[in-house]
Order: C-alpha cells, then sequence, then structure tokens
C-alpha cells in the first residue's frame, strides 16, 4: 500500500506504508489530532493495532453471532447508511421489522390470527428488550395498584440468582427489587416452587429464564405457570410471566416443538429473544413480543410526526442501524424452519461431541445438560492441582477464549469453564479443542511430575486469575 500526499503535507512524496512517518509516531489516545493523515495510514495502522484482538471465531465465551453468508454481508453494508428511526424515509425496512416480529409471534405461539399483526419491537438485543418489557410490567401494575388505592412504590421481580446482568441493570435504573431465588449444588436454575412462594402483592412478574447464560438449562416454565395460577387463585393477584428466552427462544421451537414454555402458558405475557444468537444475526438485534396489545400500556408509547407521518415508538434510543433488522429478515426467509433446524441440530451435536471428548479426559464433570441450549459447561473434578481460571487462561495459549466463572449463591464454591457452540463451530474445532485441553492438562501434570517444585509449577500457571463474578460472560 502506498500513502499519498495530503494537502496538509504537499512536499511530501509517496510513501510505502511502512516507509512513512505516520507508522513511527504513537498514535493519539487522548487529544483529537493538529492534523490530517493520508486514508491508507490511518486504515493501516488501526487495522493492525486490531490484530490484537481476539479471533471472533475462536471466542467461545460469547452466544453471538460471528459467522453469516457473503449475501447477507452485502445487504448489511447496502444498509449501513440508514437510520432505523426515520421509519417514514424507509418504509420498507420498517415493514421488514414487522414482518418479523409477525414471524417471531407467530413461532412463539401468540394467540394471533394468521393475518393479524403482533406486538413487539426490534431492539439493538435482549437487554434493550428486557428493559422494555419491565417497564411495561411495572406500569401496568403501577396502574393497577393505584386504581386499587394501595401503595405502588415497592415494585419487585422474582427471578433466579442465575440471571443475566441486563436484569440487575433493570433493577437498579428502572427502581424496582430484585428478589433472586438461590441456586444449590447441583441445581444451577430457579426452582419454580421457591420462585413462586417468593412472589407477593408488589411483585411486577417472574422472570423465567429460558436458557440459563450459565449452563444453557431451560428453566420450567410450564411449572412455574401452573404454581402461579394456584397462587394467583388463593391470592386474588394476577402476577403474571415473563420468558427471558435470549438464547433458547431460536432453540425449543426448532427442537423441541411440543415443550411449553411460551405464549401457550397463559400467564406468559411477553418474551424477549437475541436475534444476534441463535437468531444467527450478527451483534445489535433483538426482540420484544407481547401476548396482546393490552398487555402494552398505552402511555409508553409515543407518536412522533416530525419524520414525516405518525409513528409509534417503543424504544430506549431513537437512532440505529437498519442492518441487523434486514440481515435478521435475510436470515429468516433464507433459512426458513428448515434451514434453522438444520443448524441447530449440528450446534447440538457439536456439543454432544465436544461434551463427550471432555469426559474423556476424565478430569471434568459436565454440568450443562443435553438439552437446552448448546453449551458445555463442566467443572473440574479435583482443583487441588490447578483451577479453571489457570485452565482458561493457558488455552489462550491455543488461541480459544473460553471464560471460567463462579456460580452465583448458594453454589459460589463451583468454578466452572463454559464453552458455547455457535453456527460456525464445527466438529473438527471441537476435535482440536479438546486436544488443547488435553495439552494444557498434560504440561499441568508434567510440571509436578518433574520436581515437585511449587516455583516450577507456579511459573507454569503464570497467573492466577481471581475473577469472582461472572462479567464478560455474555
Ligand atoms: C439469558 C440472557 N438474557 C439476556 C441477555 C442479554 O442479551 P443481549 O446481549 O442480547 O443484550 C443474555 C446474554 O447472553 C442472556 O444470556
Amino acid at each position: 500500500m502506498v500513502v499519498s500526499s495530503t494537502a496538509n503535507d504537499p512536499g511530501e512524496s509517496l510513501h510505502a506504508t511502512f516507509g512513512s512517518r505516520y507508522v513511527r509516531s504513537s498514535l493519539p489516545r487522548f487529544k483529537l489530532p493538529e492534523n490530517s493523515i493520508p486514508r491508507e495510514a490511518a486504515y493501516q495502522i488501526i487495522s493492525d493495532e486490531l490484530m490484537l484482538d481476539g479471533n471472533p471465531r475462536l471466542n467461545l465465551a460469547s452466544f453471538v453471532t460471528t459467522w453469516m453468508e457473503p449475501e447477507c454481508d452485502r445487504l448489511i453494508m447496502s444498509a449501513i447508511n440508514k437510520n432505523y428511526v426515520d421509519m417514514d424515509e424507509y418504509p420498507v425496512t420498517t415493514e421488514l421489522q414487522n414482518r418479523c416480529v409477525n414471524m417471531i409471534a407467530h413461532l412463539f405461539n401468540a394467540p394471533i390470527g394468521g393475518k393479524e399483526t403482533a406486538v413487539g419491537v426490534g431492539t439493538v438485543g435482549s437487554s434493550e428488550a428486557i428493559m422494555l418489557a419491565g417497564l411495561a410490567f411495572k406500569r401496568k401494575w403501577q396502574n393497577k395498584r393505584k386504581a386499587e388505592g394501595k401503595p405502588y412504590d415497592k415494585p419487585n421481580i422474582v427471578v433466579g440468582a442465575n440471571l443475566q446482568v441486563c436484569w440487575e441493570k433493570f433493577a437498579r435504573y428502572f427502581e424496582v427489587e430484585l428478589k433472586e431465588v438461590n441456586l444449590r449444588e447441583g441445581l444451577y436454575i430457579m426452582d419454580p416452587v421457591n420462585a413462586v412462594e417468593m412472589v407477593d402483592g408488589n411483585t411486577i412478574c417472574v422472570v423465567a429464564t429460558f436458557g440459563s447464560t450459565l449452563t444453557g438449562e431451560f428453566e420450567d416454565v410450564k411449572k412455574i405457570n401452573e404454581l402461579l395460577v394456584e397462587k394467583n387463585k388463593e391470592t386474588g393477584w394476577d402476577t403474571p410471566i415473563h420468558v427471558d428466552a435470549a438464547s433458547g427462544g431460536f432453540i425449543a421451537p426448532f427442537l423441541y416443538p411440543e415443550l411449553e414454555w411460551d405464549f401457550r402458558l397463559p400467564l406468559v405475557k411477553s418474551i424477549n429473544v437475541s436475534g444476534h444468537k441463535y437468531g444467527l444475526v450478527y451483534a445489535g438485534v433483538g426482540w420484544v413480543v407481547w401476548r396482546n396489545k393490552d398487555d402494552l400500556p398505552e402511555e409508553l408509547i409515543f407518536h412522533i410526526n416530525y419524520l414525516g407521518a405518525d409513528q409509534p415508538t417503543f424504544t430506549l434510543n431513537f437512532s440505529k442501524g437498519s442492518s441487523q433488522i434486514i440481515a435478521q429478515y435475510y436470515q429468516f426467509i433464507r433459512l426458513g424452519f428448515e434451514g434453522y433446524k438444520d443448524i441447530i441440530v449440528n450446534c447440538m451435536d457439536n456439543a454432544k461431541s465436544l461434551r463427550q471428548g471432555i469426559e474423556e479426559t476424565g478430569k471434568f464433570e459436565v454440568l450443562s445438560k443435553d438439552s437446552g441450549v448448546p453449551v458445555v459447561a463442566f467443572a473440574l473434578k479435583s482443583t487441588s492441582e490447578h483451577t479453571v481460571f489457570e485452565i482458561s487462561e493457558n488455552m489462550r495459549r491455543f488461541g480459544w477464549i473460553i471464560p471460567a466463572y463462579t456460580m452465583p449463591p448458594d453454589a459460589e464454591h463451583v468454578a466452572v469453564l463454559r464453552v458455547v457452540i455457535r453456527e460456525d463451530f464445527c466438529r473438527s474445532l471441537a476435535e482440536r479443542l479438546v486436544s488443547d485441553l488435553r495439552k494444557v492438562l498434560v504440561d499441568a501434570e508434567g510440571v509436578q511430575a518433574d520436581d515437585g517444585g511449587s516455583e516450577k509449577k507456579a511459573k507454569y500457571w503464570r497467573r492466577v486469575v481471581d475473577r469472582k463474578k461472572t462479567s464478560g460472560v455474555c
């Protein structure tokens, strides 16, 4: 690549990028630089620095899509300059969003007729979807309490301690108490009986996590619904359920169509799902759908007309990109039910194969189940020699990014490694991962057997990482 001379630097002749002065000085970090630099140099310098990021395809910490078809990449690039909020200017994009909402609502068995429009909205991800769903529950509950002349200042949500951090954000930002149902060794999802026991008159909803971030397991939404129906009957309350199906929403309909977890259950009033997880779109799209219009208080919807026509909006942000919505629609029509099913079945098979390979090392107990989201979460059988944090660090030598974390209360003493199986994680990568894991274990044992010297061992396990929380797990 050749760096051309600039208006600011007319005397400079053409240089090869690495022969130019631009690669010789350090980059501005704090202040906007005084002068411009050639675009080729800016491109080269930034892309070189980005080489030091991890490889997204080997980032097994994340549920978020890291591969899409080139045709879809082209659609994404062609819409990169479209602001989604300009609905009057980009009516087709708005129409594609509405089609996606309808398809998702049907997939989740919303009680709508064939041609009726579903109630829902595209968001930046499940986090925004959850904020919107939570706000709708809070406002509905407050309106009801006001009408009954009862206090409405102490709303709470009942949720498992395995909750994703966005629920903690919702609680803190929108002043709702979280009543967390503790886990225990061997049970890493919310116990429905304990959950429903914790419900009181201030509970705005019970959250069922359908695809736990920690182990991929589905919570038993049907059981929660059953127990809550009884409790509502006894108490006169009408506590509803929200299903956080961030990852499970695009798994269960294809693999377990008979499993009742969605709008087939009467108390399920809203569901969120991440388009950018098993919806198979790059980061930046989520969805929330409501059972029907009455579950979304009208006063939360803003009507704007300064973009050309009346546009109802219910989102936290105003502007955002359009590409992800378009990409979601591409995936829906490109893959159809059949295509999604094939991909998810492959993911499950690869998860099973990885699970088997990990078990065969003899060193680990796999805590995730064969059903649920394709995740393999595994703990060391013995932690006397090394910890999962050390293993996670050492797997980085091979390029693998595998998070390690401790479980939430009351299972904090259990520490696990977790691998998320995505569409682009194929069998040969699973085999390679197990073989690298074996190398890490053998090296560690070699060091211990060598002279028993703790110094050598400490050198090998260069860093002991003190990660108490599940931060970085998305
Ligand atoms: C259960 C659950 N809920 C919510 C989220 C947040 O999703 P997003 O990254 O789409 O905002 C996640 C992310 O992993 C999740 O696993």
